[in-house]
């Protein structure tokens, strides 16, 4: 109850008068638009299935270890209109905010990461709108991933329609690394010094499981040349 009563407070702090209008007077077309990203997850999800299927079948293995979705809560889209000073639209949402649809493919080694990303692009159906390689630039944080942001079409009864994906490709090490990270980035009320020094640790914790990705790719190439 008093959960629910934090909750009701917090989200109404979080929505102005504006907000709560845009919602109100376009509910249908946001539950459209919402379906419309439910679609194209859908879509890209079968196209990384498909190249795991057929990866095992002319390869004997799986690049991918498994695959998250998520579509992004009206709560994180008003909480993102305002951090970015977005016009309160429609338009407006579809056009500047990326990652209301989300897909993470969690590989099994860096290298099926590109691979995987490689046969996604050469499909003549995706248009590539951003990469943000994490890999090769890791983050400050430590961070890494391979970011894609794509278009993919949708056919709708009479219409196609090309939505935007984000989708972030990792390995279980690097989504180990960022699971963690996450869940210890709440936990605000550390001392100035400490913090710093935490981030530090973290940054190191984040080169070792990178070092330890490289080691078992390349003990998976070692085993692979001696087949
Ligand atoms: P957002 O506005 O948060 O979406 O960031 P952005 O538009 O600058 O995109 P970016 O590609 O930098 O990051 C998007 C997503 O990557 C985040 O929502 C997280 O899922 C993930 N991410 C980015 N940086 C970090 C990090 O330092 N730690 C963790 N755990 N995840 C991160
Ligand atoms: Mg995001």
């Amino acid at each position: 109850m008093i959960k629910e009563q934090i909750r009701d407070r917090i989200f109404k702090e979080l929505i102005d008068e504006n907000v709560i209008d845009l919602f109100q007077r376009n509910m249908m077309p946001i539950n459209e638009l919402m379906s419309y990203y439910r679609c194209a997850i859908m879509e890209v999800e079968t196209k990384f299935k498909v190249l795991n299927e057929q990866f095992s079948l002319q390869y004997d293995r799986n690049p991918i270890e498994t695959i998250k979705t998520r579509l992004k809560s009206p709560e994180g889209i008003v909480k993102k209109i305002k951090r970015k000073d977005l016009s309160f639209s429609l338009q407006s949402i579809e056009e500047n905010i990326n990652d209301i649809a989300g897909i993470r493919v969690i590989c099994s080694f860096p290298e099926d990461i590109y691979l995987l990303a490689e046969c996604l692009l050469k499909q003549d159906d995706i248009t590539l709108i951003e990469v943000k390689d994490y890999i090769k630039n890791p983050k400050e944080s430590g961070y890494r991933s391979l970011h894609l942001i794509i278009e993919v079409p949708i056919f709708l009864e009479n219409e196609k329609k090309n939505m935007k994906v984000e989708v972030q490709l990792r390995t279980i090490a690097m989504d180990f690394w960022a699971s963690l990270e996450h869940k210890l980035r709440y936990k605000k009320d550390i001392p100035q010094e400490e913090a710093e020094l935490l981030a530090k640790e973290l940054v190191e914790c984040a080169n070792i499981s990178a070092d330890l990705d490289n080691r078992m790719e390349q003990i998976r190439n070692r085993i692979a040349k001696n087949k």
